[in-house]
C-alpha cells in the first residue's frame, strides 16, 4: 500500500459531518476520533454517529477510539460500519484477542500508542494487526504541535513491522501538516491523520493532495 491520507473529523463542524465528509473527496479514509472523557479529557463521538456517517460518507472511515474498556465497545464500531477500529493498547486488557475479534468481523485492527509508550514490548503481537498508531501528540485534541521525539520510535516500529513480513501500515495522528509529514514518511509511517491542517484550510481537498504528494516524495523507495 502506498501513502494514504486520513483527516480527523474532530477539527470539523460537527453540524455537518456530509459536507466535512465531501469536502475530501480523494482522502483515503475519513478519521474519526472516539473519545469518552476518561481515557482522554474530552468527550466527542459514539456509535449512533459512526452508524450515520457511515451511511453518507464515500470514504471508509478509521475509528481511533481514545475510550476506556476498548474490549467492550470495540465491536461495536464495526456494527456501525467502520472499515478500521483502533483501540489504545494502554486501555485494552487483551489486545490480541480484540484483534482477532475485529478482524473476524471483516474490519482492519489497529493498536495506537501514546507518546510515552514504547512499541518494544509488542513486538511479537504485531503480525496479529492491520495497522500500528503512533500518536504524535497527547490524545484529546486537535490543533497540538507535533512531538519531535516520536520520529525515533516511528524508525523502530517501522523496523518491527518490516520484520513480520506483512504489510501492516503505520499511521501518525496529532500535529501533521506540511511542516512535519516529509520527515514521518522518511521515517517509515505510510497513513497520515491530519485535523487542523486539513479543515483549517480554505480548500481540505487541495491540502489532502499535497500532503500525500510531499509523503510520496520523501517516502524511502525500498518501501
Ligand atoms: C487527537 C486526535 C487527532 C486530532 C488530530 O487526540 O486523535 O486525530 O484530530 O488533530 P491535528 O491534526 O490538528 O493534530
Ligand atoms: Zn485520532
Amino acid at each position: 500500500m502506498g501513502i494514504q491520507i486520513s483527516p480527523s473529523i474532530l477539527s470539523a463542524d460537527f453540524a455537518d459531518l456530509r459536507t466535512a465528509a465531501e469536502s475530501v473527496a480523494s482522502a483515503d479514509w475519513l478519521h474519526v476520533d472516539v473519545m469518552d472523557n476518561h481515557f482522554v479529557p474530552n468527550l466527542t463521538i459514539g456509535v449512533p454517529v459512526v452508524e450515520s456517517l457511515a451511511k453518507v460518507a464515500s470514504q471508509p472511515l478509521d475509528c481511533h477510539l481514545m475510550i476506556e474498556d476498548p474490549d467492550r465497545w470495540a465491536p461495536a464500531y464495526v456494527e456501525a460500519g467502520a472499515g478500521s477500529v483502533t483501540f489504545h493498547v494502554e486501555a485494552c486488557r487483551a489486545p490480541v484477542r480484540l484483534a482477532r475479534e475485529l478482524r473476524a468481523q471483516q474490519a482492519r485492527a489497529g493498536m495506537a500508542l501514546k507518546p510515552a509508550t514504547a512499541i518494544e514490548p509488542y513486538g511479537d503481537l504485531l503480525a496479529e494487526l492491520d495497522m500500528v498508531l503512533i500518536m504524535t501528540v497527547e490524545p484529546g485534541f486537535a490543533g497540538q504541535r507535533f512531538l519531535e521525539f516520536c520520529l525515533s520510535k516511528i524508525a523502530r516500529t517501522r523496523r518491527l513491522l518490516d520484520k513480520t513480513g506483512a504489510d501492516i501500515w503505520l499511521q501518525l495522528d496529532g500535529g501533521i501538516s506540511a511542516d512535519t509529514i516529509e520527515r514521518c514518511a522518511e521515517a517509515g509511517a505510510d497513513v497520515f491523520v491530519a485535523g487542523s491542517a486539513v479543515f483549517g484550510a480554505d480548500n481540505p481537498d487541495a491540502v489532502v493532495t499535497h500532503l500525500r504528494s510531499l509523503a510520496e516524495k520523501a517516502q524511502p523507495t525500498s518501501r
